[in-house]
């Protein structure tokens, strides 16, 4: 009879925004014990590089609009690794809680009986934020921050944006970059003034990380529509105190 296998724990890990030194140490620690690593495309080399040598690394991520590996395939992966007995760590772009799917994972590995752990991350926002020095709230100005998405559902937003429309409302919009032109509509429509300041930023948190500013009218023309990185936009009053730092200190924050 061959003798029982322990299975493995899964850990669903926050790789930050994509600067290996924006990591917690408790993620760092998970990526360089992982006997089985799953990564998200965002996640790059240099943190991949701290898995250990024999450590199985599965890409299932994709870029927006590429083919990737489905969920359920996914899910199916973390449970079968974790039954061969290898702890898994599955990481993932910035918080594994902010449009991270992280509710599915962890219902299929309960579901499978397989000890499963979240290790928070920096989302994307908050690395925007700290890098072009600007807050998400702000007294008299932003009482609440709405994370949100943007994504087209035949031709249109398929979501409600009235809740967006208080005006002490910072909206961080993640995977909004091809919908530039509907958000600025449909928030026009929810009333949210034309001169609200607006910004993106591409590569957040990384050495390369650009900005972009307007207001709420010129939201389409704010962001380029041939950028290659993430970009997260941001709408509301704290965007007009953003602000870009010599390119110098950047890269020496951001490397
Ligand atoms: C599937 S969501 C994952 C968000 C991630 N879990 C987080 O907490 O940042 C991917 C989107 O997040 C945003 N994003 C992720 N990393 C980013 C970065 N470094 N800079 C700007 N936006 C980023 C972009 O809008 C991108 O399309």
């Amino acid at each position: 009879m061959l003798p029982e296998v322990r299975p493995g724990r899964v850990l669903l890990v926050g790789a930050g925004p994509g600067a290996a030194d924006l990591l917690t140490l408790r993620a760092a620690r998970a990526v360089g014990e992982a006997q089985a690593l799953l990564y998200d495309a965002l996640v790059p080399q240099e943190i991949l590089d701290m898995a250990p040598a024999h450590c199985l690394k599965i890409q299932t991520g994709k870029r927006a609009g590429r083919t990737s590996m489905a969920q359920a395939t996914i899910n199916r992966l973390m449970v079968r690794l974790a039954r061969r007995g290898l702890d898994v760590v599955r990481l993932k772009g910035g918080d594994p809680s902010v449009f991270g799917r992280v509710g599915e994972e962890m219902d299929a590995l309960r579901a499978a009986g397989i000890e499963a752990q979240v290790i928070p991350g920096v989302t994307a926002a908050a690395a925007a934020a700290a890098q072009f020095g600007f807050p998400l709230t702000h007294r008299g100005q932003a009482r609440r921050v709405v994370l949100t998405t943007a994504r087209l559902d035949q031709g249109g937003l398929a979501q409600d944006w009235r809740a967006a429309a208080d005006p002490e409302a910072t909206l961080a919009i993640y995977m909004g970059g091809a919908a530039a032109g509907a958000i600025r509509d449909q928030l026009l429509a929810a009333g949210r003034p034309a001169t609200t300041p607006v910004l993106a930023v591409e590569n957040a948190g990384r050495a390369d990380a650009r900005l972009f500013t307007g207001t709420l009218d010129g939201l389409a023309e704010t962001v380029p529509s041939d950028l290659d990185g993430p970009v997260l936009i941001v709408v509301g009053e704290v965007a007009a105190r953003a602000a870009v730092r010599a390119p110098a200190l950047l890269t020496e924050l951001a490397s």
